[in-house]
């Protein structure tokens, strides 16, 4: 018999599938399910910093007597916030009490401002963990990098200071110095990092001239790049590592894992194939420890990382050579 119990950011999980924030972790009636579908942890539907204010301020537009009242503004604006809040405050309460996995509540942020104060009220409601979900898109050409990156350093020490329940930061890849960046956010008191989150990628519909959005939904190839990357970190940070982007499976769960993740993330295989595909995973997951002979994570968390492989290279090869693809 094999233990497939996982530990990250501090939790002792059941195993190491986490359910991944998205659409999927919006309401308590999923969250029940997930568990009952054995997941080991659920990252709730992200609180917008963006959405919160846009929700405010559209509703004011429709407001024809805004101009006219401003004190009306400033109630209809606090009136959406807290709104929005409240529900998600009563998301983490009715979760914590439906089910006994971890619940860990998320924020996507853009800076170390007034939303920070919710943070507070996230912990207050019972979430075990936090995760923010930060992304700062370099698109300015005249920002440097360092300003950009000061932003992630600026939110985590806000938050940091304004709770005690583990937190971790999700991000992108977009950055210049990726090793160094995510290294130096190790060691600032996150209890995970998460890479990567996937966002909405722009495309153009060529009949009507149109920009739309494409590929919501990641494919089992894209796991190659938070595999690279995991496995080149893993080894020298000072927090636990999971896994986002393209596991859809439990053979992506196992090489995640042999990278050196602590945990994985999923959330487009659930919405292609449905909650089933959980235990799916960790069948394949304890069949595969059970041929190898493994008794538990531990054994072979990291195995495959550049720490330890015993020929990481490829990890390293970025330019196609015949001799490392086989193809001309
Ligand atoms: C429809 C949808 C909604 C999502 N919403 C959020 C969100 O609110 N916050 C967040 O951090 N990630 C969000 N994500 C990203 C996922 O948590 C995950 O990081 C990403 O989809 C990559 O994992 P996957 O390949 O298993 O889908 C969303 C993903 C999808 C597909």
């Amino acid at each position: 018999m094999v233990n497939v119990e996982a530990s990250y950011m501090g939790f002792k999980l059941k195993n190491p599938v986490i359910v991944g924030s998205s659409g999927l972790t919006n309401s308590v009636e999923n969250i029940i399910e997930i568990a009952k579908h054995g997941a080991g942890a659920v990252v709730l539907k992200s609180l917008f910093e963006e959405q919160i204010k846009h929700a405010a301020s559209s509703t004011i537009m429709q407001n024809e007597y805004s101009n006219a009242y401003p004190e009306a503004e400033d109630y209809i604006r606090n009136y959406t916030r807290e709104n929005d809040v409240a529900n998600y405050l009563k998301l983490i309460e009715e979760s914590k009490k439906a089910v006994d996995i971890p619940i860990i509540a998320s924020i996507n942020c853009v800076s170390n401002t007034e939303w920070t104060t919710f943070a507070k009220q996230i912990e207050g409601a019972g979430a075990d963990g936090l995760e923010l979900n930060v992304f700062v898109l370099p698109s300015d050409p005249n920002r440097e990098g360092k300003d950009n990156e000061a932003v992630y350093f600026d939110i985590v020490r806000k938050i940091l200071d304004t709770v005690n329940i583990p937190v971790a930061l999700k991000i992108s890849y977009y950055f210049s110095s990726l090793a160094k960046t995510v290294t130096k956010l190790s060691w600032t008191g996150v209890k995970g990092i998460v890479l990567f989150n996937r966002f909405f990628s722009p495309d153009i519909d060529i009949e009507n001239l149109e920009i739309k959005t494409t590929n919501v939904f990641s494919s089992p190839s894209d796991i190659a790049i938070s595999l690279r990357w995991i496995a080149m970190m893993s080894a020298h940070l000072n927090c636990d590592l999971a896994a986002s982007t393209g596991v859809h499976d439990g053979e992506g769960l196992i090489k995640e894992l042999l990278a050196g993740a602590k945990a994985v993330q999923i959330a487009s295989v659930l919405y292609k194939k449905g909650f089933k595909e959980i235990a799916s995973m960790l069948e394949t997951l304890e069949n595969w420890m059970e041929r190898k002979n493994y008794t538990n994570l531990n054994e072979f968390i990291g195995k495959m990382s550049v720490a330890e492989a015993e020929n990481p290279a490829s990890y390293e090869r970025v330019q196609f050579m015949k001799h490392f693809s086989g193809i001309e």
